[in-house]
């Protein structure tokens, strides 16, 4: 696949086929995504690619907490200004495809819980770096392995969706991973096989236009 057309087709997979994913593959999809840039090439990400009975297991306890009410770890998430409109968009745009409506409880809470559930994906990819990276360029290198291992997914067919939901419970996660309490978990991707029917997958979300963020200076 062209590089452009990677990055452009690149979308966030919200439900997938039940279909396993070969272990092979994910192998070779990280293997690529490990050639993506790092602050002073340290190299920070940790993977650990849960699948089967593990995930399952994830899976339940994330929910199983969720509907606790227990507290969540996440960064910030009060958005101000243009951000809150962006993510009140993202969801405007999401439910109308989904067909939930802004009143109906009950499906607003099912919705929620997919992504507890790494959108049902047969298989996750958990990154962690040690904590004794704490406040160095860690998290932006996170982020460059994740968007590789987003594109490297699209030459086997696979979707992803890069999600903080699936480990906004760490003690679920290390429960059933045996990650250590000196390691951060920072995002998960979920990853599968696309579900073609399912709605929220033809979501082409917004991008602001390119002029009213760029500036060109001595062109
Ligand atoms: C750090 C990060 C965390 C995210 N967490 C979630 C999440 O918890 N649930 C979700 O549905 N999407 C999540 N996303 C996906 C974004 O909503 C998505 O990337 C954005 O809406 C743009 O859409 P696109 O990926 O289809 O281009 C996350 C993306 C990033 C980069």
């Amino acid at each position: 696949m062209d590089i452009l057309d990677a990055i452009k087709s690149r979308r966030s997979i919200r439900s997938f086929l039940p279909e396993p994913v070969p272990r092979g593959v994910i192998r070779e999809i990280l293997d690529a995504a490990i050639w993506a840039p790092s602050a002073l090439n340290t190299q920070p990400w940790e993977f650990t690619v849960v699948g089967g009975e593990v995930l399952a297991g994830i899976k339940q306890g994330n929910i199983e907490k969720l509907l606790s009410g227990a507290v969540i770890h996440s960064p910030r998430t009060a958005y101000e200004g243009i951000y809150r409109q962006r993510r009140i968009e993202l969801a405007k745009d999401l439910f109308q495809l989904m067909d939930i409506k802004r009143e109906d409880g009950e499906k607003r809470a099912a919705w929620l819980q997919r992504g507890y559930r790494f959108f049902d994906a047969p298989a996750a990819i958990i990154i962690s770096v040690d904590k004794s990276l704490e406040g160095t360029w860690s998290l932006f290198d996170i982020g460059t392995v994740s968007q590789a291992i987003c594109l490297a997914a699209l030459e086997y067919g696979l979707g992803t969706c890069i999600e903080d939901q699936g480990v906004q419970f760490p003690e679920v996660i290390r429960k059933h991973t045996g990650l250590p309490e000196n390691k951060e978990i920072v995002i998960g991707i979920a990853i599968g096989y696309p579900d073609p029917m399912f709605p929220a997958n033809t979501l082409i979300s917004r991008r602001e236009p390119l002029d009213g963020i760029t500036a060109w200076l001595g062109f």
